[in-house]
């Protein structure tokens, strides 16, 4: 078993820069499906979230290059299955990504249903909705959902009761060859979607409107492959810029556009961080104690649920009170319990955590609740007193390539550590 070791204290200043997002690097794997020949991704991060979709194609029988660490070559000339098994959903939800491409390619798909997870109950009740709204067909058998389309699929108009990230990516490339035009109304508009339009774009989809609420697409009778760049991962890098907060020293971030993490920044500087703005990239530092701020998850642009374990590391370190409301995902503040063993003062009343600034953690040893409470608690771990052992870093390692290395180049005493088996 594998654990972080973090001695406090040290420390911690440089320059880091981002991988590609790992929310990007899936959708466009799952992509490429759409456009059968050779396609390559640039950019993508060595994470094992990659690592399992990578397996999952495979296993629908593209042929995969690791051209170099970042540098992924997908032939899906080869694809010749529609059946994505539990065994890899059930590693990875956001296997069911090749639900859309796969009934745009075969009008048929056939993915084994996603349970809930730690972070809620994770419904994809609005992608098929969506799905059924332009043709398609679903039953459930043994716990495998099975899609047809025996029509092919008609544009049509799709409004979501929510915003929703995957339901929006699963439409949009589910429509990229149907008969006319389809609309999607209150679509997520995070920058990931825009950068799965851009590729779908670029291999010759009419994708309209990504970034805004309303995304139009027109279908095409077929796409070619492409060569892309993964955008770079905006939560990875506010993770860093949470960090520089936490420990107060200059941390500057590179690799990726400031204008993703818009909101975030703005609160930050509420908080009492100083951001200095890059073409790609910021750099942050903090000289005054962290000022209190109530924060409310929303989708994008409100402030990202993937960002709210870090920032609530942060206000757990302040000396007064504040709120923080998390309104995308039920059951996202395992982080809270588990950092209440290095001294923080976070009271839950359903999906509010009131927050008591404590001035200081102390080091101890606690668990992973999930990939952003993983990666809250090792920087939690930086500034507390003594020493902190974080376990089931499997979480960490689903999302952040060489998590411990960057921290170790940015001066932290981190190290991963093997335990032996009891
Ligand atoms: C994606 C991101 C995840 C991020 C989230 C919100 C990936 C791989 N993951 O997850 O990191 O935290 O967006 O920014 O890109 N919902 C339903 N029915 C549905 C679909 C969603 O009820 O059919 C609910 C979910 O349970 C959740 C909320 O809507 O409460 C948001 O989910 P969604 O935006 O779909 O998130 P994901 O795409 O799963």
């Amino acid at each position: 078993m594998d654990v972080i070791r973090i001695e406090g204290g040290h420390r911690v200043e440089g320059t880091v820069t981002v991988e590609g997002a790992k929310n990007s690097a899936l959708k466009l794997m799952a992509a490429t499906i759409l456009a059968p020949g050779i396609n390559t991704l640039t950019n993508v991060p060595n994470i094992a979230d990659v690592h399992v979709m990578g397996k999952v194609l495979t296993r629908l029988g593209a042929r995969i290059e690791v051209i170099d660490e970042h540098t992924l070559r997908i032939d899906t000339s080869t694809v010749d299955s529609w059946v994505t098994p539990y065994e890899l959903v059930a590693q990875m939800r956001a296997s069911t990504a090749v639900l859309g491409p796969l009934l745009a390619r075969f009008g048929k798909a056939t993915v084994a249903m996603p349970g809930g997870c730690n972070i809620g109950a994770r419904k994809i009740d609005m992608h098929i909705l969506g799905l059924q709204a332009l043709g398609v067909e679903f039953d459930l058998d043994h716990g495998d959902i099975n899609a047809t389309a025996p029509q092919g699929l008609h544009g049509t108009t799709v409004a979501l009761d929510f915003a929703s990230v995957g339901a929006t990516e699963n439409l949009v490339m589910a429509s990229v060859h149907a008969n006319g035009l389809t609309v999607i109304e209150n679509a997520a508009r995070e920058p990931e979607i825009v950068d799965l339009a851009n590729m779908l774009n670029e291999m010759g989809a009419k994708v309209r409107g990504a970034g805004s609420p309303i995304i139009e697409i027109e279908g095409v009778s077929e796409l070619r492959p492409v060569t892309h760049r993964v955008v770079g991962d905006r939560i990875e890098a506010g993770t860093f810029v949470a960090t520089a907060g936490l420990v107060g020293y200059p941390i500057e971030v590179l690799g990726f556009d400031p204008a993703h993490l818009g909101l975030v920044l703005r609160k930050y500087e509420q908080m009492g961080i100083t951001i200095e703005r890059k073409e790609r990239g910021v750099l942050a530092w903090r000289e005054k104690p962290i000022a209190s701020v109530d924060i409310q998850t929303l989708p994008f642009p409100g402030f990202p649920t993937d960002m709210q374990a870090q920032t609530m590391c942060l206000l757990a370190l302040g000396t007064k009170s504040c709120v923080v409301t998390e309104n995308v995902f039920e059951n996202r503040f395992m982080f809270a319990s588990e950092i209440q063993r290095m001294g923080a003062d976070i009271r839950i009343e359903g999906h509010h955590a009131i927050v008591h600034g404590v001035g200081g953690f102390s080091g101890a040893q606690v668990k992973s609740p999930d990939l952003r409470g993983g990666a809250a608690l090792v920087m939690a771990g930086l500034v507390a007193d003594g020493v902190t052992t974080v376990s089931d870093i499997y979480h960490i390692d689903r999302g952040y390539e060489r998590f411990v290395e960057k921290l170790q180049s940015l001066g932290a005493h981190v190290q991963r550590v093997t335990l032996p088996s009891k």
